[in-house]
């Protein structure tokens, strides 16, 4: 007897609608001309899309080309049909203004595939930074079964006998640049060193933290997020990705019932441990807003910000990718998140068991790596939120705040976690490094590097640029952090404590739009508060001016973007899209 799913799969009504033999001949025939055949599209068995995001435009992801085929063979030997689709590119590095654009770009595209084509369930395919929410995203808001499958992080980096990691190693060699330690030629080569297979970054980046996300919300093969590449685990979990998809369809087990505040709320908490990626705020907020649950900003501080940083992973510890997944990877660290009460082990995975059953005998096996919860690296290590009249809501990391930070601004006696520096405030990155070593600025320990024009109207899209690096003088003299604030993001892979997603943004008229160079600044992290110490009065006089000058659109996405995307502090989502949720429960009309 043949297998019957829980509810009737959509693409019947494509290939199999007896009202419309017509269209039924006319969808059908296109599909013949690579060798399916009729018999197959017919045969009740489920189509199953692979959202294929890797390309040579998108080389973090690259590695999916080749996956693909597992993900067919397993799709295959569990029954259904497999039907593969390019998504729209996304590359962190190398996507000018910023690919913070393509998100919600590929969002939009990948809602229309899925939702207008016969398919019943998907494989989303993931790896660099956006890539994932983008998928989770559309899948929440078309809701039909869904698994994510992670290309996996590159192989560990080494340049003479020392670990480089992605992104980290840019970050720390611009500094070793400015203090006359390495030439452009070592720059390169240490770069280019951290890069040394297929793969996404090999941090704890946004990429490796977005993945594990969708670990801990339930929506991948427990374990998946952090196989390398190269490794033979990653085909093999193609292949169980694949014939699990297919089993999903027949449950209808979609995104609408493993998606809840509480897989959301273990997914902040996991991103505290793991020391992930600030760019998870608003990537966590805008899933959470498309599948329908709310995540509020008080979140962040309640649930995840007085657990311990676990890992030892770049850029808040030293190892990197490979010892990570050898040392348990994301299960490891969400078994001791469990056992010390701080995860809800009965949110239902993809698995169609839940979190405390797939995590059934995955403890650590590395503990230099990854710390029991009792013997962690930090204490308090989540997002630090604050307020003040600069901004409603940004975020600071603080499991990278390094030792000479602490001591500088944060652990002066009588006013510990509070001090006050001299805003110098640049007009976007171009700005900054025009002007960044100009010794008229006056840049000292008591300055703190603001940015502002870089949220997602303004820069348009959102920029990581707010790990600004202070001036080579500073840096020669052994200052390699300043305080930060800005309304752009941060690459995830920044060791840089700044302040950041500062939102309302300056472009829609936030606190930065009024702030001056030279006005203090003061930051209370036990209260988190960060103001200016500006009278009121001064702020309306200000706000009477002009105000600062934004970028202008040089594309049609650009100009539709800002007219339609929040701010980040709640995801920098497309506000309109939020109204259309589960919508594969009404099938396009012929
Ligand atoms: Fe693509 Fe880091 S740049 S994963
Ligand atoms: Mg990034």
């Amino acid at each position: 007897m043949s297998r019957q799913p829980v509810r009737p799969f959509r693409s019947r009504d494509w290939f199999a609608d007896p009202a419309r033999a017509d269209m039924t001949a006319l969808y059908l025939e296109r599909f013949m001309n690579y060798g399916l055949t009729p018999a197959e599209l017919r045969s009740g068995r489920p189509i199953i899309g692979i959202a294929q995001t890797g390309s040579d435009l998108s080389p973090c992801n690259r590695i999916h080309l080749d996956l693909a085929r597992r993900v067919r063979d397993g799709i295959r030997d569990a029954g259904g049909i497999p039907l593969e689709f390019p998504v729209h590119p996304i590359f962190e590095n190398c996507r000018r203004p910023t690919a913070a654009l393509d998100r919600n770009l590929a969002y939009l595209g990948l809602v229309e595939t899925l939702y207008g084509y016969p398919i019943d369930a998907v494989v989303l395919t993931t790896g660099c930074d956006k890539t994932t929410p983008s998928g989770i995203m559309a899948a929440a808001t078309v809701d039909i079964p869904a698994i994510v499958l992670s290309g996996g992080p590159m192989l560990d980096g080494w340049h003479e006998g020392e670990l480089v990691g992605s992104g980290t190693v840019i970050w720390r060699s611009r500094r070793k640049l400015a203090a006359g330690e390495i030439d452009e030629e070592e720059f390169l080569q240490r770069a280019t060193d951290s890069a040394p297979s297929a793969g996404h970054c090999n941090t704890m980046g946004t990429a490796s933290t977005m993945n594990a996300v969708a670990e801990a919300l339930g929506l991948s093969l427990p374990g998946c997020a952090a196989i390398p590449a190269p490794y033979r685990e990653r085909g093999q979990f193609a292949y169980e990705t694949g014939r699990r998809i297919v089993d999903m369809a027949y449950e209808d087990l979609r995104p609408s019932r493993i998606l809840t505040r509480e897989s959301f709320l273990n997914a902040v908490r996991v991103v505290t441990a793991i020391g992930g990626s600030s760019n998870a705020q608003p990537h966590i907020q805008a899933m959470a807003a498309h599948a329908g649950i709310e995540v509020r900003p008080s979140d962040w501080m309640d649930y995840g910000y007085d657990l311990p940083l676990l890992v030892d992973v770049q850029p808040a510890g030293r190892f990197l990718g490979e010892r990570f997944h050898r040392a348990g990877g994301v299960p490891a660290v969400m078994n001791e998140l469990l056992g010390a009460g701080k995860l809800d082990g009965d949110c239902l995975t993809v698995t169609g068991r839940s979190i405390a059953e797939n995590l059934a005998g995955r403890g650590a096996t590395d503990r230099e790596v990854i710390r029991p919860f009792d013997q962690p690296l930090k204490e308090q290590a989540g997002f630090l939120v604050l307020t003040g009249n600069l901004f409603d809501f940004a975020i600071m990391k603080t499991s990278v705040i390094s030792p000479a930070f602490r001591e500088r601004y944060l652990n002066v006696p009588g006013r510990e976690n509070v001090f006050e520096a001299r805003a110098v405030v640049f007009e976007g990155s171009d700005d900054y490094h025009h002007r960044i070593n100009d010794p008229a600025l006056g840049i000292d320990e008591g300055s703190m590097l603001v940015i502002r024009g870089a949220g997602p109207i303004g820069w348009p899209g959102s920029a990581e640029v707010v790990n600004m690096q202070p001036p080579d003088h500073l840096i020669q003299r052994g200052i390699l952090t300043l305080p930060t604030l800005g309304d752009g993001r941060q690459s995830g892979t920044s060791d840089s404590p700044s302040i950041l997603n500062a939102s309302p943004e300056s472009a829609v008229g936030g606190g930065l739009s009024w702030l001056q160079t030279g006005d203090v600044i003061r930051i209370d992290l036990a209260a988190g508060r960060c103001d200016a110490l500006v009278e009121e009065a001064e702020i309306t006089r200000r706000r009477g001016g002009t105000p600062p000058p934004i970028a202008e659109s040089h594309t049609p996405w650009e100009e539709l973007y800002r007219e339609k995307t929040g701010q980040l502090g709640e995801g920098g989502v497309l506000d309109f899209a939020l109204k259309y949720r589960g919508i594969a429960a009404r099938t396009p009309r012929h």
